[in-house]
């Protein structure tokens, strides 16, 4: 099996990555081909009726854009290797397959994008992540490879899984969609500042994507694929750190990383949209942090890409090569101007094809090796 790891390489192999901003030494970029339109299940509503796939259909995403996403994605690769950061993808996998446990049955997967939401490397740790959808629940098995030559090459690395889900009925909370589609958007702020969405608290779930890493701070989204429970498990795992719970004004929470983002010690970006917890602020303000507001996005609901599901501020999903170096998709002109004024090196670079398969540059990788170690930044 083609790994992406050659012999030469593997006893340079460090797992070590406190945070999203040192320098940038080796990162895993995922891959488009193989992704499915997910089959029905609790946990998400697929309907795209004017791409072949109205809702209950399922199948493969069509060549064109997944030959698209795999260019861009590719590009991004040979970005990284040109300024010395190595570059490891996954495997191919057979995402089509029939999966089942004993609690269920799923007529498919999902696919090898993004393994930010699988993977969780804090420090020298790198955790597999529950998930919350019965589609996603093997997706670690295409970054296995990959943990597997680590882990045999880093005598220092930490491998941790958490605790399997069932993901049974009971973990998700019975015609929430329908019910939530009908509540005016206070109601449904309620809800999300509640955590009373799609999961219930029937067991630990959580997308790695949710976490953001500050050092010695781990801010963690509830949101509607991070339950309480998820959350609970993440601190009382990461005993070190100090782990907080976090939650946006966001219909519809996943993933932090297009909604606060770190840039480097004592600034972050904050999608302005998407009001965080007073409290949350206070924590920042307290310790001389900047929120910078972001600019705004080059697309609209309206114009984003056929088949994604993610917003248009996939524009402030970034990577950081280390504190004045990032990489930006290349149309948010608006995002890199401001990012410019900052005094930021903008590495600009074309990723919106990327997005019907989850996700912007942030999470089509996960950095496996940044110099630098833990360090308080909230003292
Ligand atoms: N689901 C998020 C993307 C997270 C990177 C959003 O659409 O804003």
């Amino acid at each position: 099996m083609k790994t992406g790891i050659i012999d030469s390489d593997a006893e340079k192999i460090k797992v070590n990555s406190w945070n999203e901003w040192d320098p940038l030494r080796r990162v895993m970029v995922g891959r488009a081909k193989g992704t499915m339109v997910q089959a029905p299940e609790p946990a998400i509503i697929r309907d795209w009726p004017n791409e072949g796939f109205p809702k209950g259909s399922y199948g493969l995403v069509p060549d064109e854009l997944v030959d698209a996403a795999d260019e861009q994605l590719d590009n991004l690769v040979k970005i990284l290797e040109k300024k010395g950061v190595k570059v490891d993808r996954p495997s191919d996998f057979d995402f089509a397959q029939e999966v089942s446990t004993p609690d269920w049955n799923q007529k498919s997967m999902f696919g090898c994008m993004p393994p930010r939401d699988v993977l969780a490397v804090v420090g020298n740790e790198i955790l597999e992540a529950t998930m919350s959808q019965r589609s996603r629940w093997h997706e670690y098995l295409c970054y296995r490879p990959l943990i597997i030559n680590y882990f045999k090459n880093d005598s220092k690395m930490k491998w941790e899984a958490a605790p399997k889900p069932r993901l049974s009925d009971e973990s998700f909370n019975k015609n929430f969609w329908e019910k939530y589609e009908k509540l005016s958007n206070e109601e449904k702020l309620i809800k999300v500042r509640e955590n009373d969405l799609i999961l219930t608290d029937e067991e630990p779930l959580f997308d790695a994507a949710d976490i953001s890493r500050f050092g010695k701070d781990l801010f963690v989204q509830l949101s509607l694929v991070t339950n309480k429970l998820g959350y609970k498990w993440i601190k009382n795992h990461f005993k070190d750190h100090r782990v907080h719970a976090v939650t946006f004004d966001n219909y519809y929470p996943q993933h932090i990383d297009a909604t606060f983002v770190p840039l480097k010690p004592g600034m972050v970006l904050h999608c302005g949209e998407r009001t965080a917890d007073p409290e949350l602020i206070r924590y920042f303000e307290k310790n001389d942090w900047q929120i910078i507001k972001a600019e705004k996005p080059s697309k609209t609901y309206k114009t984003l890409p056929r088949m994604s599901f993610c917003s248009p501020w996939l524009s402030m999903n970034l990577l950081s090569i280390d504190q004045n170096t990032i990489v930006v998709e290349e149309s948010e002109k608006m995002q890199i101007e401001q990012l410019d004024k900052l005094g930021f090196n903008v590495v600009p670079v074309p990723f919106w094809d990327v997005a019907p398969f989850g996700g912007g540059l942030h999470c089509a990788t996960v950095d496996i090796e940044r110099e630098g170690e833990m360090e308080d930044y909230f003292p």
